[in-house]
């Protein structure tokens, strides 16, 4: 299966863009030390799918958040990867289908989706870039 570079030199803390990966969409988003300290003080223990944002990013690039745009519900594409997109009341991603909330760490925080935003495999080819898949 095809793998895909994504360049991160233009995603601005606060900023996530809109890719696709394999037929599906993929959301590559840069977190503000306020988004990661939010993500951070949430107890583990209390989440549906419990994870921690440093299970969700990679060691020492914890201000990257790669996750499927994919509801873990029914599929839809959640908002907030977009300009000016509604982000829903966690600040991460809201799918309007049925009203998921994600977190800053695009886990679900309130909503009818069961999981977290799937992360796909991913490693870093320099400190700007990615490969997917
Ligand atoms: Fe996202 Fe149902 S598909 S809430």
């Amino acid at each position: 299966l095809a793998s895909i570079d994504v360049d991160l030199s233009p995603i601005q803390p606060g900023q996530a863009i809109k890719a696709s990966f394999r037929g599906k969409p993929l959301f590559v988003r840069r977190l503000m030390p306020a988004e990661i300290e939010a993500a951070n003080k949430v107890p583990v223990s209390e989440l549906r799918d419990p994870q921690s944002l440093a299970d969700r990013t990679k060691p020492g690039n914890a201000e990257w958040l790669i996750t499927l745009g994919v509801c873990t519900h029914l599929g839809c594409v959640p908002l907030g990867a977009g300009e000016g997109e509604n982000r829903g009341d966690f600040g991460g991603y809201f799918c309007p289908c049925h009203g998921s909330h994600y977190d800053t760490a695009a886990r679900i925080r309130k909503g009818p989706a069961p999981k977290n935003l799937e992360v796909p495999e991913y490693a870093f080819k320099s400190p700007t870039s990615v490969t997917i898949g």
